[in-house]
């Protein structure tokens, strides 16, 4: 048990649980997959629905633009950034995607330049630049890794190049446990006075670790809304550096990021809204992200330090108690550790392991190889158990995890 300082929400375990309903139904360990959200993030949901039923959709819309507004504030306020460089996303994934379009649309990825990125990159996030290697000529490099098992920021300075046009790096990956040092990469760039744009995928470390865009020294932070930071599926944001909102111009517009300005014989123009909107397109649930934005204010209330120190100190006693398990292999890396915990077997099926928990009311996951096929590849592992708990969860919840994985 940790002390008030080292560890603040020790102590308010009972309240957290209290405000996490599911909770008092499974035991959820799948953090990483989705987060158990808080009653408050549903209820927001909830009653932004009920209004849109009572008075229209585009009312309710209305009724609700200050606190959607409000949410980029508070991604904003949680990044160290302002709420005009916050652009909502339906998922990581499509925030990415949106920072790679507007690359391309303007100008700065074109055959004969390269992209950096980790050798642990997330399937998603790669499989756009093997197309774009095919279709653009546009080189794709993986940065090794280093002794400790982490993306080698010494190795990635060495091959920043005139032809580097992005570094895109997940800060946390999916599969292994670890936590890349993504502001080394940062002073790495400034140092080598290197004009490459950066990305940094954030999606499992928003709503886990404290993030600053400035510390990151980063273009693009894409991030989920539905992992730690525990709020709805089908939400998601794009960070966006000063930088990348005065030069890029993303592909495509639509009447919510730009406006059709001028028609006629002078010829077709549009004029591109100020701000991150206009990475935006104009369709969103606003449920989802009243939600998300109910999600972020929870977290920062808590405060993000301390669900770091709480989720640290349970993902560190799960991995202790994995590893006593005779041929259990803790298969994490890397010298800062995330909430995700990772394990194989020997002689034993993963995917029964997980059925066994499942049927004892405990979520975990399985990470083929497929999420992150070299990162496997070169670790000879073809998939892995994982576990990620989060501020709610207990020693006792994770003491049963481990004797049924030891029973199975
Ligand atoms: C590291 C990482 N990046 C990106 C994604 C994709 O997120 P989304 O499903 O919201 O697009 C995931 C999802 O698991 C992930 O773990």
């Amino acid at each position: 048990m940790g002390s008030m300082t080292s560890d603040p929400l020790a102590d308010q375990i009972d309240r957290l649980r209290g405000d996490t309903p599911g909770t008092a139904h499974v035991t959820h360990l799948n953090n990483a997959g989705a987060g158990l959200a808080p009653a408050v993030v549903t209820d927001t949901m909830v009653e932004h629905l009920r209004l849109e039923a009572e008075i229209g959709g585009y009312e309710a819309q209305a009724a609700a633009e200050a606190r959607i507004s409000a949410t980029r504030d508070s991604i904003g306020r949680m990044l160290g950034t302002s709420g005009s460089s916050i652009a909502f996303a339906e998922s990581a994934t499509a925030a990415w995607d949106r920072a790679l379009q507007a690359l391309l649309n303007s100008g700065q990825l074109h055959h004969g330049k390269e992209v950096l990125v980790a050798s642990s990159e997330y399937a998603s996030n790669v499989l756009p630049l093997i197309q774009l290697q095919r279709s653009h000529g546009i080189g794709l490099r993986f940065v090794p890794d280093g002794p400790d098992g982490a993306l080698d920021v010494e190795a990635l300075a060495h091959m920043l190049t005139e032809r580097t046009a992005l570094v895109a790096l997940t800060h946390a990956p999916s599969q292994n446990g670890l936590i890349n040092d993504l502001p080394a990469v940062g002073n790495a760039l400034r140092h080598a006075n290197s004009p490459a744009w950066f990305l940094v995928d954030a999606c499992q470390t928003a709503g886990q670790i404290p993030l600053d865009m400035n510390e990151l020294g980063c273009d693009f932070l894409s991030a989920t809304g539905r992992k730690f930071l525990r709020g709805p599926r089908g939400t998601g944001f794009l960070a966006l550096s000063q930088r990348a909102l005065t030069a890029l111009e993303p592909f495509p517009l639509d009447l919510n990021s730009a406006s059709w300005s001028a028609t006629g014989e002078g010829g077709e123009r549009f004029t591109m809204v100020d701000t991150a909107t206009r990475f935006e397109s104009w369709e969103r649930s606003y449920a989802g992200f009243l939600g998300l934005g109910a999600a972020v204010d929870y977290a920062l209330d808590l405060t993000i330090p301390a669900i770091e120190t709480r989720i640290t100190t349970v993902a560190e006693y799960a991995r202790a108690q994995l590893a006593e398990i005779p041929g259990v292999i803790v298969r994490d890396r890397g010298s800062r550790r995330s909430g995700i915990v990772t394990f194989t077997r020997e002689a034993h099926d993963p995917l029964q392991i997980i059925a066994a928990l499942r049927a004892a009311h405990i979520n975990v996951s399985y990470s083929p190889a497929e999420v992150a096929l070299r990162d496997f590849v070169t670790h000879d592992v073809t998939g892995v158990v994982r576990v990620s708990p989060h501020v709610f969860t207990t020693d006792d919840e994770i003491e049963r995890l481990v004797s049924i994985v030891a029973a199975n």
